[in-house]
């Protein structure tokens, strides 16, 4: 087949159009650079140059590529040049009356087969368009900065766009080395209709005082792998671009999640735009530098000492008892391990052991330091066996009768002044406080599975918890290396609140049919660094635990846009449940 657009007119050579000028050069094509003016045109050349220049040092590109790359791009100011191009693709700043004179423009000085793309983020490909005689031929090619390392496009189709013209635009992209997705026409398309909802409830979160700036970003980054915290994200993206983009999301969907916050408009106005003006959420060493710095303001207070804990006792026989049992016992503490029965307690210690094994066979872990472990836990079927331990975890069933039913076990068995923790992930702390008659004492540990190798865990302190308890589990948390959060005792703490209203989305984003299973996990995993697409993640987790907690979310902030996606319910109800049933938005038994 022939390639795809031999020619390409690049219309604006900023960020953007700049390092998408090169990309074409690079695959052999020759590329028309449009500026607004002479000037303009003479800087675009300077800075293709200098790109392509350090891309050479880098070794990216030899001196030898660099010079065949540079003699295909030609740099003016008219826009008649783009007569001779297959595909123009428009890279002007974001305004919608500019590019709409631009693609009339174009539409007349074309010839009626040129296909034309917008590089549009947020604005209507539809009504770019519509300025032209041929929206057949009109579609958005979304890239991803910096041009150079991101695969990622979205290919953007309007009602009008010709499957044709679609298709010859998803192999130019694949022809570029890139990796195209197809998108409606919808604002954000795939990539930022789901990122920005998410980093907008991060900042309502801020704004809430639910939890600081640092515990927000280290609760995305440590509990679900994202590169970065979402509000360090959205000070590298610049709040008021997050600002537009969301504005636009909220002008087609009404969903009042997409409703930028309140604190982003504040910031804004205040000119504090992220990192480009020096601060934002966070206050960095000067306009344009990553590196944070401390506020005056933010000096720690003084914090109540902890209680002191030398042994712990941790109720349950499953994955998350066993998990945690190994790490405090990897820390040299004291377990007891109680179970239901005797029985329960030696085959949870025998998993124990199991895991030990693999970490030694791993190189991870020492042959001693695995005995040594292992001498530390003491199985037991006799919750009164705990009468004396400092600390108890429980990591028995989600299911709030039984935990409070442990809870008031424990409530007669424990020695006064212990800590008594949960691990739940979706119920109320506050419920299991309230089972026992010292509430004070009790306190949620939120660990992530698997708990040996997940750094995270959220601290949730209720209404009632007493300050020297929070005191106490954070030092725990710092002795057995975890990284601590804090947050208070409502629906989904901080992770599960701001990851499954996005998985939620994206299944929505699905059962729309505005974009399939492959193309979504595939546009967060290049667009924005994911460790996994939101359907992967789904059938990992399992539907039925990921619809639980959405329905809790749901009923706790009563949100329209929480409620759980029917398709979600639909596959639970059909026992479609992911990896554990062989089926959920894949199928793995056929792999
Ligand atoms: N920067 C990003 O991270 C990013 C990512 C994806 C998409 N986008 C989108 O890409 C587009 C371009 O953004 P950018 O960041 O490269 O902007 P930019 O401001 O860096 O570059 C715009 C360029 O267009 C030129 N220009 C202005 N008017 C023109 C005209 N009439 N004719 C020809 N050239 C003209 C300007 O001189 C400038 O060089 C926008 O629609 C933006 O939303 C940006």
């Amino acid at each position: 087949m022939e390639r795809p657009f031999p020619t390409v007119a690049v219309v604006g050579l900023g960020t953007m159009g700049a390092g998408i000028a090169v990309a074409i050069a690079k695959s052999g094509r020759r590329v028309l650079g449009i500026e607004a003016d002479a000037d303009a045109a003479v800087r675009a050349l300077a800075r293709i140059e200098e790109a392509t220049a350090h891309a050479v040092q880098r070794e990216r590109l030899t001196a030898e590529e660099r010079t065949a790359l540079l003699a295909l791009i030609t740099v003016g100011d008219r826009l008649d040049a783009a007569a001779a191009a297959d595909l123009v693709i428009e890279e002007v700043p974001e305004q919608l009356e500019l590019k709409r004179e631009i693609f009339a423009e174009l539409d007349r000085i074309c010839p009626p087969e040129t296909v034309l793309a917008t590089g549009t983020t947020a604005l209507s490909v539809t009504r770019i368009a519509a300025a032209t005689a041929r929206p057949e031929r009109v579609l958005g090619l979304h890239f991803f900065n910096p041009v150079h390392t991101m695969k990622l496009v979205e290919v953007v189709r309007t009602v009008l766009t010709s499957p044709q013209a679609a298709e010859d635009a998803a192999a130019f992209a694949r022809d570029l080395g890139k990796e195209p997705v197809a998108a409606g026409d919808r604002a954000g398309f795939i990539v930022n209709g789901l990122l920005f909802a998410y980093l907008n409830q991060a900042a309502a979160m801020f704004e809430s005082r639910y939890a600081t700036r640092e515990d927000i970003d280290a609760a995305m980054r440590l509990g679900c792998g994202l590169p970065m915290g979402p509000l360090a994200l959205l000070d590298l993206i610049g709040i008021d671009t997050a600002r537009t983009v969301l504005e636009a999301m909220y002008e087609q969907s009404k969903d009042r999640l997409h409703a930028p916050a309140p604190i982003l408009g504040q910031l804004a106005a205040a000119g504090l735009l992220g990192r480009k003006s020096g601060r934002g959420f966070y206050s960095y060493e000067a306009p344009g530098s990553s590196r944070v710095v401390a506020e005056a303001s933010a000096a720690a207070g003084t914090r109540v000492a902890g209680r002191t804990v030398a042994s712990i006792g941790v109720c349950g026989s499953g994955t998350m008892a066993t998990g945690i049992v190994e790490v405090f016992a990897k820390s040299g503490l004291p377990v007891l391990l109680a179970a239901r029965s005797q029985e329960k307690a030696d085959l949870a210690k025998a998993q124990l052991a199991k895991s030990l094994e693999r970490s030694v066979s791993r190189g991870r872990l020492s042959a001693e330091a695995r005995d040594a472990a292992l001498a530390l836990v003491t199985p037991t079927g006799s919750y009164a066996d705990l009468a004396g331990v400092d600390l108890v975890v429980e990591a028995v069933a989600e299911d709030l009768e039984v935990k409070r039913e442990l809870f008031a076990t424990l409530d007669k068995i424990v020695k006064p002044g212990a800590v008594l923790a949960t691990t739940t992930s979706s119920l109320p702390v506050i419920s299991c406080a309230t089972a026992t008659s010292r509430p004070q004492d009790v306190i949620g540990m939120h660990f992530f599975n698997p708990a040996p190798a997940m750094k995270l865990v959220e601290v949730v302190s209720t209404v009632l918890t007493a300050p020297d308890v929070t005191a106490t589990v954070l030092e725990l948390c710092a002795k057995v290396k975890k990284h601590a959060v804090e947050c208070g005792d409502r629906a989904g703490f901080i992770v599960n609140a701001l990851l499954f209203p996005y998985l939620n989305d994206a299944v929505r984003m699905l059962q729309e049919h505005y974009a399939t299973v492959d193309d979504i996990d595939t546009a967060m995993k290049l667009g924005c660094g994911y460790p996994m697409g939101p359907f992967e993640l789904l059938d990992v987790v399992g539907l039925d635990v990921s619809l639980t907690i959405e329905q809790v979310l749901h009923q706790e902030f009563r949100e329209p846009g929480l409620a759980a996606a029917p398709l979600l319910e639909h596959l639970v109800a059909a026992g479609c449940l992911g990896r554990k049933t062989g089926r959920g938005f894949r199928d793995h038994a056929r792999r």
